[in-house]
């Protein structure tokens, strides 16, 4: 099922130069960019799916994106994980229309071409119709090449010679098993899923996630006042906060994080819930006073997360000039009913479509692209210069890490980015 048809590419390494950490603003808004974006970046990535929560016994599914494609993800009869285009062979109508729900097939309401949990091409109204050539075994819903789990997050790639999935993760495991690892049992979905359209490129925010530290005491410094114990916010609270950002070179992944966010910790119920003894042994002292807190990281491309909230999110790209998030709370699964509805409604205040934090960076996010198509504008270059050579490995933190207020991670990003832009993926190769 090789994607075929006339694509244009565009040389973007001069756009974004992550020596000097200049960004072109025209990679914010340019429509052939963004298609190219499809075929060369989000096509060739792991991309995240969903939690295995999500699917606890044979014929649950849930269907989400890849990039702008549709995907059904269902488990089947063998209990295995597997994720489908979700378009049908036929002519092309979607076969699941819901959200999430269980079923023992796909069927698709144009023609009646029905699909089992498996992908395979089940049944076809009037197939007499078809001469002895057609064969059902063929005409099966397109698959994905490779679908894998990190500790109950699922990923999947259309790239069949993507390293796999924990080779792609790299040095972010570290990180993410700030979050994943603290309860041997795991996590599990607490309530729904949320999904909210806003204006904005989909890198605005995954970057913002691996990278920027340095928008909080300005842009959430009303809210910080709100959770701040003494009510005076940012100032006293957290400005000059010590703490590390880390990037993965290999995967473009990042992290940021303060090593000392004590005041952050108090409006949280949590705090009752975990032992820290515990949390010490099990993840030593380094993650418990820095990534498991309030940091917040990027997956390569489009995957962010936030420790101590529980949040995980997608930036769902929809054109260049629009994004839709998808967020949901993960819990420890030993955490007690009341402490999970507490922490449910701490991430729905604080970063929940309408949460004190998530309103103020989409606001910005919508607001740097609302003025993007401007030409003048979009022709002056944005800076990601801070901490330009404080990359270094600190003895404490694994892999590469600079200051906790640095662009680091953010040209790594856009450098990862830049790098997939300008390669064939592996659909480009020409046909022998
Ligand atoms: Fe699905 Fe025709 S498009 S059966
Ligand atoms: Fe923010």
């Amino acid at each position: 099922h090789r994607p075929t048809g006339i694509h244009h590419n565009f040389e973007v390494a001069g756009m974004v130069d992550s020596t000097s950490g200049l960004v072109d603003r025209a990679i914010f808004t340019d429509e052939g960019l963004y298609q190219q974006e499809l075929r060369r970046v989000f096509a060739p990535s792991w991309l995240f799916l969903g939690h295995v929560d999500q699917l606890k016994k044979t014929g649950d599914f849930f269907t989400t994106f890849m990039g702008e494609d549709p995907i059904i993800v269902s488990k089947g009869k063998d209990g295995e994980i597997r994720a489908f285009l979700n378009s049908c062979r036929h002519r092309g109508a979607r076969v699941c229309r819901a959200d999430y729900g269980t079923t023992k097939n796909f069927t698709c309401t144009y023609h009646g071409w029905t699909y089992d949990l498996e992908g395979k091409l089940s049944n076809v109204p009037n197939v007499a119709g078809y001469d002895e050539n057609f064969d059902t075994a063929d005409w099966g819903l397109v698959e994905v090449a490779q679908i894998d789990n990190y500790k109950g997050l699922i990923f999947a790639t259309w790239n069949p010679s993507a390293p796999e999935l924990p080779d792609a993760l790299g040095g972010a495991k570290y990180y993410m098993d700030a979050f994943l690892d603290k309860d041997p049992e795991g996590t599990v979905v607490v309530g729904g899923i949320m999904k909210w359209e806003l204006d904005g490129n989909w890198k605005l925010a995954a970057e913002q996630f691996a990278t920027d530290w340095y928008h909080v005491n300005m842009s959430h410094a009303s809210a910080l006042m709100v959770l701040s114990p003494t009510g005076k916010g940012p100032k006293s609270e957290i400005a000059n906060t010590p703490g590390r950002q880390f990037h993965d070179e290999q995967g473009g992944h990042g992290a940021g994080f303060p090593t000392h966010p004590k005041s952050r910790f108090d409006a949280q119920k949590v705090h009752e819930h975990y032992d820290y003894g515990f949390l010490r042994e099990r993840l030593g002292d380094a993650t418990v006073e820095g990534p498991m807190t309030t940091g917040h990281g990027t997956i390569f491309p489009n995957f962010s997360y936030l420790p101590i909230n529980g949040s995980i999110r997608i930036w769902h790209p929809k054109g260049p000039n629009k994004m839709e998030v998808w967020a949901w709370t993960i819990l420890d699964k030993s955490m007690s009913p009341e402490v999970r509805e507490a922490q449910r409604l701490y991430n729905l205040r604080t970063f929940g479509p309408s949460g004190i934090f998530e309103s103020d960076d989409g606001e910005n996010w919508s607001e740097v692209q609302s003025i993007s198509n401007g030409f003048v504008t979009n022709s002056v270059a944005l800076n990601l210069q801070m901490g330009i050579g404080s990359e270094r490995e600190d003895g404490v933190y694994p892999g590469t890490t600079s200051e906790l207020y640095s662009d680091a991670a953010g040209r790594n990003f856009y450098r990862k980015w830049a790098q997939l832009m300008d390669t064939p993926a592996w659909h480009e190769e020409p046909n022998e």
